[in-house]
């Protein structure tokens, strides 16, 4: 049986539980690809660190020799910022390539470049897990996209304040105990910086905006404020008034563009957002057809952000890897379709 050859950049949270997905799910992914499909080489930067999960896997830290790969068609990005991730993305897709990213900071900054170098390029590029962890939030946009206008999304889109408030508020942990916590879960940034004063979440903001509204907020004129800065004593005194703190994206067209604020505010029970928890992430969005639709389910960990990477690998198969029959109509061939797939 032929496989789809794939490398994983980066061998941390995210790149392992990839990898694990794919060895426990083998036998689905087999009946979905009519291929086996296996892991063939892993990029991590400290080598030393690290063994193979597999002798037949090239373990590396240099990337060109992952590019150089004969047998290569898809690189699943799972390492941090703008570059080389940028760098390594744009070699592989000029190779040819499939690519699917989890990196929102690289894929905020890059995002466009990268969704046209596709397109030239003829590979899909993947970005699911690039916001809200394991909520199919790009793959329902793109659902929408095709007839509805989206007016305005809302969301929590940073699994790991939403951890340390609840924590703070639940278990009176204070914060720099709650974050520590988050991090051993493998849910914060490896600078978690990005993740405390709303850097991730904007990242993310700017991703979901280009996806809804084909336009991302201007940098300067957005409002970005993280939770770094909310004390115990606030977090008792509002909780005893009914409210809880949960820091929220919004994103709106307006007349001079998108309008884009993410800062922490307090909401009560009212409020759909008031029962996401934890390193839960929530996604609200308004669309001229369908009205409101909200998501929620776990925004970060191993296998939340695997499940996303999982399902970015099966949307590549469905347009790349699996032949499209055309009639002259310029529509699907049934016929031809069902003949190819034996159904
Ligand atoms: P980790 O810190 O756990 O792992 C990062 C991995 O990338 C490590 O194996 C590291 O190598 C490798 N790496 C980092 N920089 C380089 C480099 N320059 N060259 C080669 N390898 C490199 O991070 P996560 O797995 O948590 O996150 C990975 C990416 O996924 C990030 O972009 C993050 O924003 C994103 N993400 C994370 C989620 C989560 O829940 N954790 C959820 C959604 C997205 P080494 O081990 O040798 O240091
Ligand atoms: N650090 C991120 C978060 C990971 O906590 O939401 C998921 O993108």
């Amino acid at each position: 049986m032929s496989a789809i050859h794939i490398a994983l950049l980066g061998y941390g949270t995210v790149g392992k539980g990839v990898y694990k997905t794919i060895q426990t799910h083998q036998e689905k992914l087999k009946n979905i690809f009519r291929k086996d499909v296996k892991v063939v080489a892993i990029l991590v930067k400290n080598i030393e660190k690290h063994h193979a999960p597999d002798p037949d896997i090239l373990l590396t830290d240099d990337f060109n020799k992952i590019v150089k790969l004969e047998k290569l068609d898809v690189v699943i990005d799972a390492i941090f910022g703008k570059n080389p991730s940028f760098t390594y993305l744009q070699q592989a897709m000029n190779k040819g390539c499939h690519v699917i990213t989890a990196n929102k900071e690289m894929f905020a900054y890059h995002g466009t470049q990268l969704k046209q170098l596709a397109k030239e390029q003829g590979v899909t590029l993947g970005f699911e897990a690039t916001v809200a962890g394991g909520i199919p939030i790009i793959q329902t946009l793109r659902q929408l996209l095709h007839v509805n206008t989206i007016q305005k999304v809302q969301g929590i889109l940073n699994g790991t304040s939403n951890f340390i408030l609840t924590k703070m508020r639940e278990e009176l942990y204070p914060f720099e105990t709650a974050l520590k916590l988050a991090q051993e879960k493998g849910y914060a940034e490896a600078d978690p910086t990005n993740d405390v004063e709303g850097y991730d979440a904007f990242y993310k903001a700017v991703i979901l905006s280009e996806l809804a509204f084909g336009e991302i907020p201007n940098w300067e004129d957005s409002i970005r404020q993280g939770i770094q800065s909310i004390t115990p004593e606030q977090i008792e005194l509002f909780s005893a008034f009914g409210y809880r703190f949960k820091h929220v994206a919004s994103m709106e067209k307006t007349a001079k563009g998108i309008l884009c604020t993410v800062k922490p505010v307090l909401v009560n029970e009212t409020h759909p957002f008031y029962q996401i928890e934890g390193v839960q992430n929530a996604v609200s969005i308004d669309g001229d057809i369908v009205g409101n639709i909200s998501l929620q389910g776990p925004g970060a960990g191993m296998f939340p952000t695997a499940s996303a990477i999982i399902e970015d690998l099966v949307y590549i198969n469905k347009h790349s890897f699996s032949p499209i029959f055309l009639d002259e109509q310029n529509e699907l061939s049934v016929k031809a379709f069902k003949t190819y797939w034996a159904i």
